[in-house]
C-alpha cells in the first residue's frame, strides 16, 4: 500500500475525479477526508467505510476562508493532521467570449478555482512543515497552458494554479513537502458522459488516443504523486490527456483525422 496511515483531504469529492480519487487513495491505505459544497459527499465517505476504509466528510464552500478553516478542523478532529491535500474542487460557471463574460462569473471562477486552493494550502501547510512531510496536488487543466475558447475565467484560474504550485514547491522543498499540478484533458466524469454522443465522438477524434480519460486514471496519478516514490517530483505540471496537447496540427495528424471522418 502506497499511503498506509496517511491522512488525506480531497476537495470536490462528491462526484467525478474527486470521488474516484478518494476511493483509490483509500485502497492505498490512506484515511480519507472528503469535502464538497454538496451534501452528497457523505455518500463518498459511506462507500469508503463500507469497503473497509476510514473516511470522514465535511460540507463547506472552499471559496470562503472561514468555512475552509472550520471544515479542515472537522477533518483534523476526526482523522488527524492532514498529510496530503488534493485541491480538486473546480467550477465552470459561464461559457462566453471575454467581451460577453460577466464580471460575476469571472470572480466566482477565480474565487473557487484559485483562491479556494490558496485558503486550503494556507490551512494545512504549517502542520506539514512541523512534520517535515507533506504532499499538495492541485487539479489544474490543459486549459492552463493552452487557453480555452469561451472560458477565460476558468483558463486563467487554472493557469494561476500553476504559479501557486511552483511557488509553494520553491518555498517548501526543504520541508519535505512537494507541490505538483495535474493537467487533465477530457476525463469521462458524470457531466462529460451527459454530452451528446456526437459531440463526444468529435471531441475524442481530436485526441491522439481517440478516447476520453477515465477518472480512475487521474486518481492513480494522484496516488503516485502523494506517495514516497514521488519525493523528487516537485513543482511539476503533469498532463494526463491521451496526447491532446501534442502537435495535432501537423499534416500527418490532420490527414489521419480526415480519413477517420470519411
Ligand atoms: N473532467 C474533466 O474533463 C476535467 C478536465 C480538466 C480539469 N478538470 C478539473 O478537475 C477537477 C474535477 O473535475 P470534475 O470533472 O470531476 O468536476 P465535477 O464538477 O464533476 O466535480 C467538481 C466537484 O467540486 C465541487 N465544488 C464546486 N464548487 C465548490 C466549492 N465552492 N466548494 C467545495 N466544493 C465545490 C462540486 O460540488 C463537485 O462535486 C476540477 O477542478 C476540474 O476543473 C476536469
Amino acid at each position: 500500500m502506497l499511503l498506509k496511515g496517511k491522512v488525506v483531504l480531497i476537495t470536490g469529492a462528491a462526484r467525478g475525479i474527486g470521488r474516484a480519487t478518494a476511493k483509490i487513495l483509500s485502497e492505498q491505505g490512506a484515511k480519507v477526508g472528503v469535502a464538497d459544497i454538496l451534501d452528497e459527499v457523505s455518500q463518498t465517505a459511506d462507500e469508503i467505510e463500507k469497503a473497509g476504509g476510514k473516511s470522514h466528510f465535511a460540507v463547506f464552500d472552499i471559496s470562503d476562508p472561514n468555512q475552509v478553516k472550520s471544515g479542515v478542523q472537522q477533518i483534523r478532529d476526526q482523522l488527524g493532521d492532514i498529510d496530503i491535500l488534493v485541491n480538486n474542487a473546480g467550477i465552470v460557471t459561464n461559457i462566453a467570449r471575454l467581451t460577453k463574460m460577466s464580471i460575476d462569473a469571472w470572480q466566482k471562477e477565480i474565487n473557487v478555482n484559485l483562491s479556494g486552493a490558496f485558503y486550503l494550502i494556507k490551512e494545512v501547510i504549517p502542520q506539514m512543515v512541523e512534520k517535515k512531510w507533506g504532499r499538495i496536488i492541485n487539479m489544474s487543466s490543459g486549459a492552463a497552458t493552452g487557453g480555452l475558447h469561451r472560458q477565460v475565467g476558468y483558463a486563467s484560474s487554472k493557469a494561476g494554479l500553476l504559479g501557486m504550485t511552483k511557488t509553494v514547491a520553491l518555498e517548501h522543498a526543504r520541508d519535505g513537502i512537494t507541490c505538483n499540478a495535474i493537467l487533465p484533458g477530457l476525463i469521462e466524469t458524470e457531466l462529460v458522459k451527459m454530452m451528446p454522443e456526437e459531440m463526444l465522438k468529435m471531441t475524442s477524434l481530436a485526441i491522439p488516443a481517440r478516447r476520453t480519460g477515465q477518472t480512475e486514471e487521474v486518481a492513480q496519478l494522484v496516488a503516485f504523486l502523494a506517495s514516497n516514490h514521488a519525493a523528487y517530483i516537485n513543482g511539476a505540471a503533469i498532463p494526463i490527456d491521451g496526447g491532446m496537447t501534442l502537435n495535432t496540427g501537423s499534416l500527418g495528424s490532420r490527414k489521419e483525422m480526415k480519413e477517420m471522418l470519411a
